[in-house]
């Protein structure tokens, strides 16, 4: 191609290969199970009990559902959703540690404990379509959002659009200078040189020296104006020496990873409208909330589940069962599906995360900051605040004051609310100033390590090993599911597909036995 279309040609076919289905073409489409596949082979739809209602459980009965199997979800917490979980104005939940919290959000406010944003490839939005969910833009970067590195000397924040202009122009600076210095020669031909210097010279916003010397990308302290008002520039930049040491750059690629990048969305009015129409389309008569799993028995013939829902022990039997609990809960569930099945669910490291909605009486961060929505990064314990993608300009709004993960989220877990809310408020002044706590209405904590029926936010599989190779299969009429036992594991995108594969899993043996 590039031999005899020359450069052009090469380049554009690269492109449409990205395009091209590719990653379809590999993995075998899905075909939702339906009431037409029995016609022929004369089979009976068959009863299905879903362990966990989750995204991935609801997806499972939900996909099964199309065909007319039945199917009845069993979930212990009093709410579908599982991760997915919207905290509104009343919303109540005891931890693991006994302590109970209680949102006092107003009305229209909420926090997205669990997930907040889609990517466009995601099968999550081909959900949202099919069930009806509007969606609306996520901001996930923010050229206003901040910067704030505590342990490089940074006493106030600067905005991610003076951090990138200050490190793509010294990178810029010197990459141009090394290149017009003949230290890359062995790499280049003349033209690619001169290719490479227009493009640092507007990448980089280089003078005609090739020195970065700042600019308007950087930002104003006065924007333009009327007249002859030309507005009055940042103070700066620092030298290149200072600009390296404070770190900023750490932050930018990000925005560059395939599952990060802009744009992202979320569904109009907070995350949990995915679960609630879900069970919506399930039907509610067929999921029991409520509902503790506490043994699973396969007879070879009937797989039967024990659960505790209030003082009752049922017993329910189905010809097969899809169990969607997080893998080291799983383990803990009396079963009689053999010893490795247990060591296999026990095997997957489990990640903390953390996140605290701080509801305030006024929209500081747009009126005052001019944030509207994006992510702050800090080198601080609390690491991210998110501004809201929702509600702009109305009166309250909430903020999520820290979004941490790991050892972090173990800090803050480890404290009762009103100390995590203490601890959140005293690192966020030290970037937007006193009305970070004085502004303050109410607030909720979720601490995914302490809460009861997960126990952790996310999993880390370890894919080669034999045990998750086993938990792909189904153990008798036992099977898996979870964004656990996928390669996008913290993302809802891992439990739908995760649950597709089980349901086509189930579907090819009801039609395939005699
Ligand atoms: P779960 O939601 O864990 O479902 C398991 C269910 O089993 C739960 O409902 C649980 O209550 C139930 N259960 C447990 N024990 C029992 C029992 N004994 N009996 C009956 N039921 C039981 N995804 C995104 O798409 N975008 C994001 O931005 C994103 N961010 C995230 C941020 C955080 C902080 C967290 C925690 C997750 C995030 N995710 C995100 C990941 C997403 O939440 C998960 O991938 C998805 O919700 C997993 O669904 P699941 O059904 O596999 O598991
Ligand atoms: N997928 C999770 C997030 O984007 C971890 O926050």
């Amino acid at each position: 191609m590039g031999l005899s279309g020359g450069a052009g040609a090469m380049f554009a076919t690269m492109g449409a290969l990205g395009l091209a289905p590719t990653a379809a073409a590999a993995a075998p489409a899905y075909r939702a199970p339906s009431p037409g596949d029995f016609h022929l082979t004369g089979r009976g739809r068959a009863s299905v009990v879903v362990l966990g209602g989750g995204v991935a459980g609801l997806a499972t009965a939900y996909e099964l559902g199309k065909a007319g199997y039945d199917c009845t979800v069993l979930e212990a917490r009093d709410i579908v959703g599982g991760r997915n979980f919207t905290v509104r104005g009343g919303t109540t939940e005891t931890d693991l540690d006994g302590r109970t919290q209680r949102a006092r959000f107003g009305e229209g406010v909420y926090l997205n404990a669990g997930p907040g944003r889609l990517a466009q490839w995601m099968v999550t939005l081909d959900y949202c379509r099919e069930l009806g969910v509007p969606i609306e833009v996520f901001t996930n970067a923010n050229a206003d959002a901040l910067i704030y590195n505590e342990a490089a000397g940074m006493t106030a924040p600067v905005r991610f659009r003076t951090a990138k202009a200050d490190v793509f122009g010294y990178v810029s600076e010197l990459l141009a200078k090394a290149t017009n210095q003949g230290a890359l020669d062995a790499a280049l031909t003349t033209a690619d040189k001169e290719r490479l210097i227009t493009f640092l010279r507007s990448y980089g916003s280089l003078g005609s020296t090739l020195a970065y010397t700042g600019g308007s990308r950087r930002g104003f302290a006065s924007y333009p104006g009327a007249g002859n008002d030309e507005g009055t520039p940042l103070a700066g930049p620092a030298a290149l020496s200072d600009v390296f040491a404070s770190n900023v750059g750490r932050y930018f690629s990000f925005e560059l990873g395939y599952d990060q990048a802009m744009l992202m969305f979320q569904p109009v009015g907070g995350m949990d409208q995915i679960p609630k129409a879900l069970a919506k389309a399930v039907g509610h008569h067929r999921i029991k909330t409520g509902a503790e799993v506490t043994d699973v028995t396969d007879s070879g013939s009937q797989v039967a589940v024990t659960y505790r829902q209030g003082k009752a022990t049922r017993v329910l039997r189905a010809d097969f069962c899809v169990a969607t609990l997080p893998p080291h809960l799983m383990a803990r569930v009396p079963h009689n599906l053999g010893t490795a099945v247990t060591a296999a669910l026990a095997e997957f490291g489990v990640t903390a995360a953390g996140k605290i909605g701080l509801e305030y009486k006024r929209r500081w961060w747009e009126e005052d900051d001019r944030i509207y929505g994006g992510i702050t990064e800090t080198d601080l314990d609390l690491q991210h605040i998110w501004y809201p993608s929702y509600g702009f300009h109305g009166r309250r709004g909430l903020v999520v004051g820290y979004y941490n993960t790991g050892a972090s989220a173990r800090t803050y877990s480890a404290l009762p609310h009103a100390e995590r809310e203490a601890r959140a408020l005293a690192q966020g002044v030290k970037i937007h100033g006193e009305k970070y706590r004085s502004e303050l209405l109410s607030s909720w904590s979720q601490a995914w390590d302490r809460t009861k029926y997960l126990e952790g936010a996310w999993t880390s599989p370890r894919y080669t090993s034999a045990g998750y190779q086993l938990l792909l299969q189904p153990s008798g009429r036992v099977y898996f599911a979870g964004d656990w036992l996928s390669h996008e594991v913290a993302w809802q995108h891992g439990a739908f597909v995760s649950a597709r594969s089980a349901v086509t899993a189930i579907h090819q043996r009801v039609l395939a036995t005699p």
